[in-house]
């Protein structure tokens, strides 16, 4: 009986060393500005596809108050709502001051994780259409990343397109395993059924590096070409509707297109044809 542990010393073993701590179960990096990576789920957590939770890690000692306070930022849910494990796909700011540290995690570490999601880009937002349109750039793939994997999409829509415009080629890494790996989504193939994967049509393009499809996607929309290399009709406010996450002009831009195409914002509490949320703020 002697050589039991104390109880109160197992439990300061378990204890998280962060508030709203989950453990970092996978990491992934593919440019030396681009990871991803995979951590526990917080039991109570509900969100839905396409939301976004605040995450982060402690920040440093105050010197003035010696305190330390969590360092957190907005950050996409890249996993779909039905998925055991969170996954985020993120930014390395070399100054940054999150990413300048989240980009060193490792499996076992823990970061901050508040339970509170939200977020414009859900499927309760729209109403009903026949196509939906995932425009993103850059980072504003990962809430893509959640809906494509969601299998609502492919109940909701007989046609997924996702735009993804990047400077350079291996900016796409990460879209490309997503869109690779749906084809054998367990999941996906049981409740939509096989070939389900049939629906969805994939535009990647780069604008900076040589590519297979060189340009912004809004300027391949304007001039047409998108269009004729997807083989789909114009976008209009009767059967299309659309998402998009970038960058402030990109946002802008595209939101300006498609109201001029004749769609109509929508929110959580009036949903319409499309929504827009910022991938960071600048
Ligand atoms: C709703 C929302 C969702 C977001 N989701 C994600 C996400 O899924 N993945 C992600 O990496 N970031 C996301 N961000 C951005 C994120 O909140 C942080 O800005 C980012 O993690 C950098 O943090 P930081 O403290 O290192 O630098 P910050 O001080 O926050 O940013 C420094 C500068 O870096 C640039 N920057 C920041 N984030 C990005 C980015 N994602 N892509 C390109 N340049 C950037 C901007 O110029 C910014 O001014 C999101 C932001 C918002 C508002
Ligand atoms: N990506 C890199 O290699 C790199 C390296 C070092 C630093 N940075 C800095 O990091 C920040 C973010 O860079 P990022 O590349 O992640 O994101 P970004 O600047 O938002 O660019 C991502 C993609 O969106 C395109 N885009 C930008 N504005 C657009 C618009 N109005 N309409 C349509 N497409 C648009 C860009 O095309 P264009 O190329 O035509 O702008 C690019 O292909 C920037 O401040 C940048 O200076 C980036």
């Amino acid at each position: 009986m002697n050589e039991q542990t104390p109880v109160t010393n197992v439990d300061a073993a378990k204890a998280p060393k962060l508030p709203n701590a989950e453990t970092v179960t996978e990491v992934q990096h593919y440019t030396d500005r681009l990871f991803s990576f995979k951590c526990t789920r917080p039991a109570s957590l509900r969100f839905r596809s396409g939301e976004f939770v605040m995450i982060g890690l402690m920040g440093d000692v105050n010197p003035k108050t010696g305190k330390q306070m969590p360092l957190l930022r907005a950050y996409s849910i890249a996993s779909p709502s039905w998925d055991e494990e969170m996954e985020f796909y993120s930014i390395k700011v070399q100054d940054g001051p999150l990413t300048s540290k989240l980009q060193h995690i490792k499996p076992g570490d823990e970061i901050i994780m508040k339970p509170k999601p939200v977020g414009t880009l859900v499927h309760d937002a729209l109403i009903p259409g026949k196509r939906i349109w995932f425009f993103a750039t850059g980072t504003g793939f990962a809430p893509f990343a959640s809906l494509l994997r969601e299998p609502q999409t492919y109940q909701d829509y007989d046609e997924v397109i996702i735009t993804h415009t990047c400077r350079e080629e291996d900016e796409l890494i990460y879209g490309r395993n997503i869109i690779e790996s749906l084809k054998d989504d367990e999941l996906l193939n049981e409740v939509i059924g096989e070939g389900f994967w049939e629906k969805i049509k994939y535009y990647p393009t780069t604008t900076r590096e040589e590519s297979a499809k060189m340009g912004r996607i809004t300027d391949l929309i304007n001039s047409g070409e998108a269009y004729k290399d997807l083989d789909v009709a114009p976008l209009s406010p009767e059967h299309d509707r659309a998402m998009i996450c970038g960058n402030l002009a990109f946002n802008l831009e595209l939101k300006d297109m498609l109201e001029a195409a004749g769609l109509e914002e929508g929110a959580n509490s009036k949903p319409a044809q499309y929504v827009v949320e910022k991938a960071f703020l600048d």
